[in-house]
């Protein structure tokens, strides 16, 4: 390895974590110079009270504010455009987005076409923003998807029927305020998807092949923290300590992914989701130990980490006993949280799968994966998962 691929840099947003952490967002709109403010949700979260307070926590700073809640899940290629009409409509200057993924993905995507008076679609890859973004905050109420720590933004085409990723750090918001608070709105299936979102960047992170030292530590504590609490918050939802450690997880998750990138779980689980719309960590969770199966031998004694760090004594056990055991580890503990899903089942087909796998080595998170990836070695993770 040359000197320089063996440099790494660690950006992160400035970061309030704990309960009550959404109440400092009028505080921080006005350090921003906050004129009017756009507020991107989804109708769900609008629904469970999060945005309204917002408003409110803006109004007391005498910031007014619009909200913009035409946001699907996997985010679409017309809802950032309207967003970012809506931005100039209505003069405002500052983003803040309320919610799971999906809305501070297009919020992203907002800040980007609101600067450049472009589509999004011509942002997608690495390192494409030449005008930085507004100031951005982000509200996550969902515990896994790290968009409000991360340099990614993915964003659904649907007349291609497929996703695409956006990295650059223009994108990592100004602020990210982690509340636990906001992620008893969710569903026990959420709950369930987001988590295991959350574990799959911690593992890719981990095996990438851009780790290093500043993402490893996240990385493993993010799989100790997950791999605890999430089945025992599926089981008590009511428990604060619990959502706390699962949202902790989740934050830390999300800085080693940022920053390490991702893998095959993750360049398959965008074609999967951007062609049949599914979940994204259901389609993390249908990929997960089939990903683990064929990338274990092209990074074995970093798997051989993850295992111990899941628990597992892999003392006296050969390598591919610690394969078999880290695969069932991780299906047992899908189990428990309810996620029993094949591929098939939500309606893929053998017919499907040359261009699932054409989008999926295609998709940047594919160049860190440990194992180098051809077409013919995705097409045949995605027959294992069908
Ligand atoms: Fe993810």
């Amino acid at each position: 390895m040359s000197e320089v691929s063996r440099l790494r840099k660690f950006v992160s947003p400035e970061i309030i974590f704990g309960s009550g952490a959404r109440k400092t967002v009028g505080n921080y709109a006005l350090t921003f110079g906050a004129r009017k403010v756009l507020i991107v949700s989804d109708p769900g979260v609008h629904q469970a009270g999060w945005v309204d307070e917002v408003e409110q926590l803006l109004a007391e700073q005498h910031i007014p504010s619009v909200v913009f809640t035409d946001v699907s899940p996997n985010p679409r290629v017309e809802q950032v455009a309207k967003g970012a009409e809506l931005y100039h409509e209505e003069g405002c200057n500052v983003i803040v987005a309320v919610g799971g993924g999906s809305p501070m993905d297009c919020a992203k995507g907002i800040g980007i076409v609101s600067t450049h008076g472009r589509s999004i679609l011509e942002f997608e890859g690495v390192d494409r923003i030449e005008i930085p973004i507004p100031p951005l905050i982000c509200i996550p109420t969902t515990a896994g998807t790290s968009a409000d720590v991360s340099q990614f933004a993915i964003i659904s085409n649907q007349q291609e029927k497929m996703k695409f990723s956006i990295i650059s750090k223009s994108v990592v918001p100004d602020v990210a305020l982690i509340d636990p608070d906001t992620t008893r709105t969710m569903d026990t299936f959420l709950t369930a998807c987001t988590g295991v979102d959350a574990l799959v960047h911690a593992i890719e992170a981990f095996v990438s092949t851009a780790s290093g030292p500043l993402t490893d530590m996240h990385a493993l504590d993010a799989i100790r923290l997950i791999n605890t609490h999430l089945a025992l918050l599926v089981e008590q939802p009511e428990d604060t300590h619990l959502r706390e450690q699962v949202m902790l997880g989740s934050m830390k998750a999300g800085l080693a992914f940022s920053n390490a990138v991702l893998g095959a779980v993750h360049a398959m689980s965008h074609s999967l989701g951007g062609y049949l719309d599914l979940p994204h960590g259901l389609c993390n969770a249908m990929l997960l130990e089939h990903v683990i199966d064929y990338n274990y031998e092209s990074a074995s004694d970093r798997f051989r980490v993850v295992a111990e760090t899941m628990g597992i004594d892999p003392r006296g056990l050969s390598q591919s006993q610690i394969k078999r055991r880290l695969m069932q580890h991780v299906i047992s503990l899908k189990h428990e949280v309810g996620l029993y899903q094949k591929l098939a089942e939500q309606g893929v087909h053998l017919t499907d799968i040359p261009y699932l796998s054409k989008n999926a080595i295609k998709d940047p998170c594919i160049l860190t994966n440990p194992r180098k990836s051809s077409r013919r070695d995705v097409e045949a993770v995605y027959e294992e998962a069908l």
